[in-house]
């Protein structure tokens, strides 16, 4: 099973052919989110973060390599951390929603900072129970709001990371972060 990562992928209806792919989905998340990490460890190991920043629990990562539609995933303070290229249309998808009708009311401009609001950058916790979503990787199911999907009891964020549909009651968090430059954010 083969999605593009920059296309919106609607879920599948519900039944035994949903469950098994979500077996099937849970294996894919857990190895792409060692992929993931080991792909950033050479970028954040480039960085060499002094010992003090290291002791604050930060991290810095180059998302250069990042293109429009993309994500990547690395692991921040122990737990999986998504940052997200989004493209136009995935911004538009976001600032087109009703806030007011939100579970969690927020607007994709109060969860990406000023100048940089293609870059969503999320805790990949779920926040229903813990688990890892999927849709950060290529080919992974993104839900059907084209965010997010969290595979272990069928929340569906969308492409602000906002939680619209399943029993997750809020938004993927947004952990504390700075742009150092347009290439790097430092995560903490
Ligand atoms: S842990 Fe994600 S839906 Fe339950």
């Amino acid at each position: 099973m083969a999605y593009d990562a920059g296309i919106d992928t609607p879920a599948a209806p519900g039944g035994e052919g949903v469950r098994r792919r979500d077996f099937i989905n849970i294996a894919a998340v857990s190895a792409a989110g060692a992929g993931g990490a080991a792909v950033l460890y050479p970028l954040i190991s480039q960085m060499a973060p002094s010992a003090d920043v290291l002791a604050q629990g930060t991290a810095e990562v180059d998302i250069s390599a990042v293109q429009p539609g993309q994500a990547i995933k690395a692991v921040f303070r122990k737990q999986p951390l998504f940052i997200r290229n989004l493209t136009a249309v995935e911004i538009e998808e976001a600032n087109k929603v009703d806030v007011g009708s939100l579970r969690d009311p927020q607007t994709l401009k109060e969860r990406t900072k000023e100048g940089h609001e293609n870059w969503l950058i999320t805790m990949g916790v779920c926040t229903h129970l813990g688990c890892v979503p999927s849709g950060a990787a290529t080919g992974e199911v993104k839900g059907e709001f084209g965010g997010y999907f969290c595979p272990c009891h069928g929340s569906h964020y969308d492409t602000a990371a906002r939680i619209r549909k399943g029993p997750a009651p809020k938004n993927l968090q947004v952990p504390e972060y700075k742009f150092t430059s347009d290439t790097v954010v430092t995560i903490g």
